[in-house]
């Protein structure tokens, strides 16, 4: 990792990536970062580790990557916004990841919401982002970023395995892990600008171009409920338009679909 990880600045193209710090163990890449962001860690700062031994998912999940063979990531931005734009910041980011995986692997990743990295179904990857702020404005926002690049799962529990996958399982290949994470630096580069004009329309269709669930039904878990229905789309905050049975509708700012098209 140390090698790849060494040439990274020199493949990115925009600031996120120019400033990597490569750790070979810490706990969470995520938590690092945020501590890093309160000392000296500049806005496109990324924490790389080669082994994760705490990694964090969503909903208070774990998270197990495999050392030397998967990407675990964490950027750090300091952005102008307030709380409540963070998600778009999340959606951005999901279609960073999701273009920079396919540009450089050829695998049809796509979406499911709110930042899942999907093949046919299983998760290839995902998206924990946190913030720090003070009265009511962020000053750190940390995207941590995980994807199961060459690892097979055989460290995964089963009940996870069935539902993840990766890249090396899809595509029978070894993919070397510095022009993914690239791409992935250049991608939240090229959206963050677009974000920042303002141009919410266009990170937004992107993530709805890349989504392999809306117009399907659905089933979410989501403050405690669990819901079916059809996703209609998402909404300018990032959040989903579900349409009940009922015909009502229900917009949720998170949750997890454990469902697609199968209900
Ligand atoms: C999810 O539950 O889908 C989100 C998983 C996010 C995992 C990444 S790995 C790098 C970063 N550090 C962490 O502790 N978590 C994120």
């Amino acid at each position: 990792m140390k090698e790849s990880v060494d040439r990274l600045p020199a493949l990115v193209t925009g600031g996120i990536g120019r400033k990597i710090v490569a750790l070979d163990a810490v706990d969470s890449t995520n938590t690092f970062a945020m501590e890093l962001a309160a000392r000296e860690g500049e806005h496109g700062t990324v924490v790389i580790a080669e082994n994760q031994t705490k990694g964090r998912g969503r909903m208070g999940r774990g998270w197990i990557s495999q050392p030397g063979l998967d990407i675990t990531m964490s950027v750090i931005l300091k952005p102008k916004i307030t709380v409540s734009d963070v998600t778009l910041l999340t959606v951005l980011a999901s279609v960073a990841c999701c273009r920079a995986v396919r540009e450089t692997t050829g695998l049809p990743v796509t979406l499911k919401w709110p930042n899942d990295l999907m093949v046919e179904g299983k998760k290839l990857g995902g998206i924990l982002t946190e913030i720090r702020a003070a009265a009511g404005t962020v000053t750190v926002v940390v995207i941590g970023i995980g994807i199961n690049l060459n690892s097979l799962g055989d460290e995964l529990p089963p009940e996870v395995r069935k539902r993840a996958t990766s890249v090396k399982a899809e595509t029978g290949k070894i993919h070397a892990r510095a022009p993914v994470i690239a791409a992935i630096c250049d991608g939240l580069d090229f959206w963050y600008e677009i974000l920042m004009r303002g141009e919410n329309g266009r990170v937004l269709d992107a993530w709805r171009n890349l989504s392999s669930m809306l117009g399907s039904s659905v089933t979410v878990l989501s403050g405690g409920e669990v819901l079916r229905g059809v996703a209609k789309d998402i909404d300018d905050r990032g959040m989903l338009i579900l349409e009940l049975p009922t015909g009502g509708i229900k917009v949720l700012s998170s949750g997890e679909v454990t469902g697609v098209g199968r209900e």
